[in-house]
């Protein structure tokens, strides 16, 4: 394990200690060619969803239809419901007008830290709360002197969780993921019930689209970049997106069978749309081998499994994304003082090291990144956070652990894209990624694509990534959640007139 923690563990442990470390590094790596394995079951995987309704990984249908050409322009709100916060917006398109990506949009918005009670409380106090913050929002911007009930402001819904879509404009929630319980929402349309909290207030706008988090983020990037290939959530949950032939996506009607798939009949012979070839699927793949066959499970992943909301469920994105990162750590922690290992004086149950969630991501990397003399940022994160004081050993045995974990998070994430790649025979371009993990983790980046360089054959283990251009690189999403909805709510409100 010396060898592979950067930079490497300096101080002398005692021989119970350097034996665990030794079995963690070896529970926790993740080699070359298990990745390929993982990948080979992962694409699978991602093929059996496009066949059938039901599978472990959803391949959730969209009814996005394309990319952007990049000259859609308008006002449009937008609703953003992710892992952490409710976004409400309002989103200027500029489209073509616009040359440089910063000025194509324009945006105002208001964020709200979703309390607590709410993620486990019920569809009602959910809804209610939503359209309380939108209210306000439509108030304070005036936008109720500028619509009308008659001539609403279009509002396009992001709703970062897995939903069967028949159409664009209703959304029915398969299972809630990321530590949200709410009752009364699982089998439902997302859409039509916030609807109905709307139509209570008279509020002057018409909700047009529903989408994924990953499908505004490939979406909004490719506004602005036309070799954006995917769009990735590296964030609280753990997912992506991708264009979609129609053909491939076995599990829909056959486009001469299906209205939604056609223009109006033309003297009685139904023509399919042209321009309805593609479509964007939302994998959700954070329920990736749900039935536990490849995963390499330690038994920190069984206990945060078993003491979630729904165990079995999202198997890898229990081991991937931010929600979960520090959470591990924290388990390996406890396990390792409970052995008398470490903190040692720290016995009491009531130390904030009992308490579950506590770390967050930007607690991991801070105690990552700290390769400072005297470990300074190491010890006040753990002083602030869980109230220990660590000796220059424990700071470093965090270090490491912090980096085993995050680490592996990083090389599974890129397991997920190399399977879509593999699937869809992409051989270049840009993966447009957001989220928490992708932006604040400052080496993630560098470990996906060390890892995705090892699964797609272009890399060595130990090359490094500034050696060469790789053919498929990550980049910074624009924002999907926001602009992107908007774009897709400009794209489907265009769709309508055409089909008129
Ligand atoms: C979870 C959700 C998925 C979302 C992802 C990133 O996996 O199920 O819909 O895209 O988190 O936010």
């Amino acid at each position: 394990w010396r060898q592979n923690t950067e930079p490497p563990c300096e101080v002398a442990l005692s021989s119970a200690l350097e034996q665990d470390m030794q079995r963690l590094d070896e529970e926790l790596w993740i080699s070359g060619s298990k990745l390929k394995d993982i990948v080979k079951r992962f694409r699978e995987e991602l093929e059996e969803g496009l066949q059938k309704e039901g599978q472990n990984i959803s391949m959730n249908v969209t009814w996005v239809h394309s990319l952007p050409r990049g000259d859609e322009t308008g006002e449009y709100l937008t609703l953003d419901l992710g892992g952490t916060n409710l976004r409400v917006c309002k989103v200027t398109l500029h489209g073509a007008s616009s040359t440089s990506p910063s000025t194509k949009s324009s945006l105002d918005q208001e964020k709200y830290s979703i309390p607590d009670s709410l993620k486990t409380g019920t569809a009602d106090d959910l809804w209610t709360y939503i359209a309380e913050k939108l209210a306000d929002f439509v108030k304070s911007k005036g936008l109720d002197r500028e619509y009308t009930t008659q001539n609403p402001m279009p509002l396009g819904f992001t709703f970062s969780y897995p939903a069967t879509q028949d159409r664009i404009d209703h959304a029915i929630l398969q299972t809630w993921t990321k530590g949200f319980d709410i009752k009364g929402v699982e089998g439902e349309d997302v859409a039509s019930q916030l609807r109905e909290k709307m139509e209570e207030r008279n509020l002057p706008v018409e909700l047009v689209c529903v989408i994924n988090d990953t499908v505004g983020a490939m979406i909004a990037s490719a506004y602005n970049d036309p070799e954006t290939i995917i769009g990735a959530i590296f964030g609280t949950g753990c997912n992506a997106a991708y264009m979609s032939s129609i053909s491939k996506i076995k599990k829909l009607p056959p486009p001469q069978n299906d209205p939604r798939l056609r223009t109006k009949a033309e003297n009685g012979q139904a023509k399919i749309d042209k321009s309805d070839e593609k479509m964007a699927i939302n994998c959700e793949y954070g329920a990736f081998d749900n039935a536990r066959k490849i995963l390499p499970l330690t038994k920190y992943d069984e206990t945060i499994d078993a003491e979630s909301p729904r165990p079995g469920e999202q198997a890898f994105e229990k081991l991937s994304a931010g929600l979960y990162l520090g959470e591990i750590f924290r388990l390996i922690l406890v396990d390792l003082q409970a052995r008398g290992l470490i903190f040692s004086s720290a016995s009491t149950s009531s130390s904030p090291l009992h308490t579950p969630y506590i770390l967050d991501t930007g607690d991991l990397s801070a105690i990552e990144n700290d390769v400072s003399p005297d470990l300074n940022t190491i010890r006040t994160t753990l002083k602030q956070k869980l109230n220990l004081n660590a000796t220059r050993q424990e700071a470093e045995v965090a270090r490491a652990i912090a980096q085993m974990v995050a680490t592996r998070g990083a090389r599974l994430c890129a397991c997920g894209i190399a399977a879509i790649c593999g699937m869809e025979g992409i051989s270049k371009g840009h993966v447009a990624a957001d989220g928490s993990v992708a932006n604040k983790h400052p080496s993630f980046k560098q470990r996906w694509a060390t890892a995705l360089g090892e699964v797609l054959g272009w890399r060595e283990r130990g090359e490094g990534v500034g050696d060469r251009e790789d053919p498929i690189v990550i980049t910074s999403a624009e924002d999907g959640s926001g602009v992107g909805c908007a774009i897709i709510a400009a794209m489907e409100m265009a769709r309508r007139k055409e089909k008129s």
